[in-house]
């Protein structure tokens, strides 16, 4: 029978680092999947993190089974973030529980859709890969739109066309803040307009929330979310804190659930757990204790929001500095240096792309996505130039 089983494609972004970690050139610049770097090119743990692992170690004294919600702990000391102070939990409409990650989280929050009898999911596109991917392993079908102009902004006409031919019951997901890959994403006032259309054609939003102040901050980044959540009766949110806490493989995420009323909220969570039990049983523990830690403990909080703001920091450094170049080659990088997060497209032709990797040791996404905290201030200049070169001009 195994035998049926056909040889798959490795996932094109993941094997981008062993391909980069193949490659013995000295010089090779990795921008490909999604972790953030420092100037030295290092991923480091969190200093908040470590002292969060820390307590841990000392005052964890058992690692017997939690359930298939995880840390709830972790679930609700987030929301506040999240959700807003005051009453996060929108008397009792919003709650979650603990994923695998953001990918668990957004697996689950499109089981949960499919469960609830939603058919289609409307995506813009350019997406992260691995949503079209879950869309399709959970049998549901894929209906696009263009996500982005070529002018650089959001393209909200094929938006408004989307949600205008969207069923009530029809589903949308969209993307938080830092949109990946394109880095552009909605204005405040264009959030506004989809919160409203959301609300009059009756869709289901699924939000996916990966990358929470690594664009303007942790408040400013949750403003499409909120605004959404003001006007709908029910949402999906897709959490992640892989990026925002660095835990990467520790797989940190969770998946909230907003009902029209906070007598629905059980039932719809029930399902949850029942899909989380058959697929994982429950999610991993660790970085969602550390996580907890941090948020429990107003010193860490402090550091790690310090510590989030030198990223976003160092990520606006990156890209003045690519906006400033202008235009290298043909390519215009200019509009990067508006783009929010760790990504942004460099539109460069498959053969460009493979000849950045061949000739000049740089390692991008198929797409011509670029992970921008791969960029530092010593390899920044080669990145320009190769672009300079492989895009012709010269
Ligand atoms: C990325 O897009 O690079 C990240 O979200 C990592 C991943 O799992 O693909």
């Amino acid at each position: 029978m195994l035998t049926n089983l056909q040889q798959q494609p490795a996932d094109a972004l993941l094997a981008l680092i062993k391909l980069h970690n193949a490659d013995p050139r000295q010089g090779k610049i990795d921008l490909g999947v999604g972790v953030y770097r420092t100037d030295a090119g290092a991923t480091p743990v969190f200093a908040c993190i470590k002292a969060a692992e820390q307590k841990l170690l000392e005052t964890q004294d058992s690692k017997a089974y939690l359930g298939p919600e995880g840390d709830m702990g972790f679930v609700h000391a987030l929301m506040p973030y999240v959700f807003g102070e005051g009453d996060p939990t929108k008397g009792g409409r919003i709650d979650g529980m603990q994923t695998p990650g953001g990918t668990g989280a957004v697996r689950l929050a499109l089981a949960l859709a499919k469960r609830a009898g939603v058919e289609k999911i409307w995506m813009g596109t350019p997406s992260w890969p691995n949503h079209a991917q879950i869309v399709a392993d959970l049998g549901l079908e894929l209906k696009g739109f263009v996500h982005a102009t070529k002018g650089g902004r959001a393209d909200m006409d094929s938006l408004r066309f989307a949600i205008g031919q969207a069923g009530a019951g029809d589903a949308i997901l969209l993307h938080g803040c830092c949109h990946n890959p394109s880095g552009i994403d909605y204005t405040h006032a264009e959030w506004d307009e989809i919160a409203a259309l959301l609300k009059a054609r009756r869709l289901l939003p699924i939000i996916d929330l990966a990358y929470q102040g690594l664009g303007h901050g942790m408040e400013e980044d949750a403003y499409g979310l909120r605004r959404v959540l003001a006007e709908v009766p029910e949402a999906l949110i897709a959490y992640s804190c892989d990026k925002n806490f660095g835990l990467y493989r520790d797989r940190v995420g969770a998946v909230y659930v907003m009902m029209a009323s906070a007598d629905q909220v059980g039932a719809a969570l029930s399902n949850g757990h029942a899909l989380a039990r058959a697929a994982w049983s429950m999610p991993p523990d660790h970085g969602a204790a550390a996580v907890r830690l941090v948020l429990e403990d107003k010193a860490l909080v402090k550091l790690w929001l310090g510590e989030l703001g030198d990223m976003r920091a160092r990520m606006l450094q990156v890209r003045a500095k690519l906006a400033e170049a202008g235009v290298a080659g043909t390519i215009d990088l200019s509009p990067l240096g508006k783009q929010n997060g760790l990504f942004s497209i460099i539109p460069l032709t498959s053969e460009q792309i493979l000849s950045m990797r061949e000739k000049h040791g740089v390692y991008m996404a198929g797409s011509g996505r670029i992970n921008v905290a791969g960029l530092t201030m010593g390899n920044i200049d080669q990145f320009i130039a190769a672009v300079a070169d492989v895009s012709g001009a010269g």
